[in-house]
């Protein structure tokens, strides 16, 4: 070896230690997700690399929830753990920076650096692309708040090409549209997301294009209200989610699309029609209901009735007879009677969902529900909570079993717990795992379902 080439890894392993690194903890749903990649990018750009040793980093990054209680509690018991961490790192002459990014930084704002005061960086969800900027503050000394709705587009000043750098993905999320204008009584969104919001047709296709090139083969649209997505085509015609569809299913090398959450007042003719005809567009649909009894889904602001909504099913699945449902469920909203919850009992019986989601109602601060009367015990809203769920937990069981013998395309997605295996997901979204002997992660099989739990299934390659 020269001495030439002994100095240049030197210079190397020098630089890399003295590499700054960040740590992203996220919480909350796949829009986080998304924007802790696209942080993650941004920061990757000014020269930090991202650790998954919490020790290590010169900065912490919180990218944060505010829908239930919960959620915010978690952050702040999180910043409390910190500080001695932020101490102990101090001692060895190592500073660290600490931020809150997301939908408790954009709700609580000054807040935050009042209740832990070794944040230096609150940043809301729609000005990401100034974080290097706000941090280049906070090393000189300043605390930054910065939760202003920008006026320029976060997505047209985050790096883009480092995109492609990054390991190889089998799927990736893509945000189309952010914010929510339907104001449902329980929500914060939006308040924390703002004003719906839509990326434009050529931005999605083209980071479509991107992620196709590096490798991802099914891409899940995201939005708060991903089908309230509008946009104009290459004509300049009027063009909503459905039409969007059909243009992504022409990328080459996509070979699944998804999109999540939709709200069932914005799935029109077109989305329809994209489920009937695009075999790309996988038979799988989260459409949360909430609740119902039409009173309660009146009092949430849903702007439908139980009826509608099941008729509205009735379309999809002449649309696309194999589609399975998932859904969103909120117990002991105020004013929930036991009559109200059996209700919601009846629906979920006549629907039978795939999978489901439920929650206890949590009063968020400043939400219409959070001021309403006749709020519902705890213990009442835990019992409800466990009677629905054992419900739906039954109907995911019963709908996981109905696919054994059934013969299924599996995308291949990353390696399982034992050596050999491969975990793939069915086109209902379900984990399989199957023996991997000569495929491989990115590649499409054809399997057989042998067995099934309501969490995965078991495969055999045909
Ligand atoms: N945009 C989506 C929901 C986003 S929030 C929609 O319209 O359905 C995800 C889920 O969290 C909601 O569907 C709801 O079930 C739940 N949720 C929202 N606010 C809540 C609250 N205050 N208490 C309990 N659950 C809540
Ligand atoms: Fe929240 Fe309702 Fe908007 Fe969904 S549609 S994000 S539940 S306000
Ligand atoms: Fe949570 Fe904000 Fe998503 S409140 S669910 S992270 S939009």
């Amino acid at each position: 070896m020269t001495e030439q080439t002994i100095s240049t890894q030197q210079d190397a392993a020098t630089a890399a230690s003295n590499q700054r690194k960040v740590f992203i903890k996220t919480y909350g749903c796949q829009m986080n997700v998304y924007d802790s990649e696209r942080m993650g990018e941004a920061l990757a750009a000014d020269g930090y690399q991202q650790t998954e040793e919490i020790e290590d980093a010169d900065l912490i990054l919180l990218n944060t929830c505010h829908i239930r209680e919960k959620a915010a509690e978690k952050v702040y018991s999180a910043l409390g753990r910190y500080r001695e961490l932020k101490a102990r790192r101090l001692k060895q002459g190592r500073e660290t920076l600490i931020g809150v990014a997301g939908c408790v930084a954009q709700a609580e704002g000054e807040e935050i650096l009042r209740r832990a005061p070794d944040v230096s960086v609150v940043i809301g969800p729609q000005t990401y692309h100034r974080l290097p900027e706000a941090l280049q503050k906070a090393k000189a000394g300043q605390r930054i708040v910065d939760t202003e709705y920008a006026v320029e587009d976060k997505f047209d000043y985050l790096p883009k090409k480092e995109r492609s750098a990054q390991p190889k993905n089998v799927t990736a999320f893509l945000t189309v549209q952010e914010g929510c204008d339907k104001f449902c009584t329980f929500c914060v969104v939006p308040y924390t997301r703002g004003a719906e919001v839509s990326r434009s047709r050529q931005q999605i296709v083209d980071e479509a294009r991107r992620l196709a090139e590096n490798g991802v083969r099914e891409i899940t649209l995201l939005g708060q209200n991903v089908n309230a997505w509008h946009g104009s085509g290459p004509d300049g015609a009027d063009w909503g989610l459905g039409e969007l569809l059909f243009d992504l299913a022409d990328v080459d090398g996509i070979e699944r699309l998804r999109y999540t959450t939709s709200h069932p007042r914005d799935m029109d003719e077109r989305l329809m029609e994209a489920h009937r005809d695009l075999p790309k567009l996988m038979p799988y649909l989260h459409l949360p209901v909430q609740a119902g009894s039409d009173r309660i889904l009146k009092a949430m602001n849903r702007r439908h009735t139980a009826e509608e909504y099941l008729a509205l099913i009735e379309r999809i699945r002449q649309a696309r007879p194999d589609i399975a449902l998932s859904g969103d469920f909120i117990v002991g909203f105020p004013g929930e009677t036991e009559d109200d919850f059996q209700a919601t009992l009846d629906l979920v019986e006549k629907v039978r969902y795939a999978q489901a989601f439920s929650f206890k109602y949590s009063p968020r601060p400043g939400t219409p529900g959070a001021d309403m009367k006749n709020h519902v015990p705890e213990d009442e809203k835990a019992d409800r909570l466990q009677r629905l769920q054992a419900m739906l937990t039954q109907h995911q069981l019963e709908f996981a079993q109905s696919r054994i013998g059934m013969e299924m395309d599996v995308l291949l997605e990353k390696p399982g717990r034992q050596a050999g295996q491969l975990i793939g997901r069915s086109p209902w979204l379900q984990a399989v795992v199957l023996d991997g002997a000569g495929a491989a992660i990115g590649e499409m099989v054809r399997v057989r379902i042998v067995d099934a739990t309501a969490n995965s299934l078991a495969a055999q390659r045909i």
